[in-house]
């Protein structure tokens, strides 16, 4: 019996309880993936193909839905899987700086690991969390109002291996990407169609252009959109929030 066949032979009876919980078995997909990959370290082929046996859904329906979300990777990945919002709201609040660091930190770029297996990169759209910019999620586990300090200090823990979110397991060692072939055919290259004119070759994953029209109006209209939400200063030391109103 191989490793995947055991591993599934195992979560069988979670896998059940889980498809049960709803009425459309498809309903299940992403919970199923979600427990392989807590497993594997990433939504393996075989495990793709097994959620596709259990829930009685054809293989391109998994892939298809798997390959939408940025909380799956189609190949092994770092031990810590690092994914910093570029956004709108994180944007303008600095994501670019931030994500410059990163990049400078880590000696890697957007959708790569280190060498050792230890990081993976990634540069990802909205995580919703837009009133904590600029955030971003390590290993899906959410980290608020990110500075350069704090991204020190976590590269420490994490090399130390006593930060507080667990490390992913590694079931195969991690390639320099986890994107796949047909992901790059978009641009026979390295950019997304979204950035095809970004010139900045340090930031391939570029920022939409819609949001580049976004962030032109809220600039140019800025009596109304001027300093940071609400929610966000409830949030605040009130010296802070003071601080940032005046
Ligand atoms: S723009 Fe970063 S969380 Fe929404």
């Amino acid at each position: 019996m191989s490793d995947f066949d055991a591993l599934r032979e195992e979560l069988k009876p979670q896998c059940e309880a889980i498809a049960a919980q709803y009425e459309q078995p498809r309903s299940a997909l992403l919970p199923l993936v979600h427990l392989f990959q807590s497993r594997e370290g990433y939504a393996s082929a075989d495990a793709m193909r097994a959620v596709s046996e259990m829930l009685d859904l054809s293989l391109a329906v998994v892939e298809s839905t798997v390959s939408f979300y940025t909380l799956f990777y189609r190949k092994p990945v770092g031990k810590y899987m690092l994914q910093v919002c570029r956004g709108l709201a994180c944007t303008l609040n600095g994501a670019e700086d931030i994500m410059a660091y990163f990049r400078e930190q880590l000696g890697i770029g957007h959708l790569e690991t280190t060498d050792d297996g230890l990081f993976s990169y990634e540069e990802v759209e909205c995580l919703a969390a837009c009133d904590r910019a600029t955030c971003m999620q390590v290993n899906l586990n959410f980290v608020y109002d990110l500075t350069p300090a704090m991204i020190d200090d976590m590269l420490v823990a994490m090399r130390a291996g006593k930060y507080a979110v667990a490390p992913l397991p590694q079931t195969q060692a991690p390639p320099k990407t986890w994107t796949l072939r047909q992901d790059m055919q978009v641009s026979r290259g390295e950019k997304s169609a979204g950035a095809q004119d970004q010139s900045e070759p340090n930031n391939p994953g570029g920022l939409d252009r819609d949001g580049i029209i976004m962030l032109d109006r809220i600039l140019s209209d800025e009596a109304r959109f001027k300093g940071r939400t609400k929610e966000r200063l409830a949030n605040m030391e009130p010296a802070m929030a003071e601080a940032i109103e005046e």
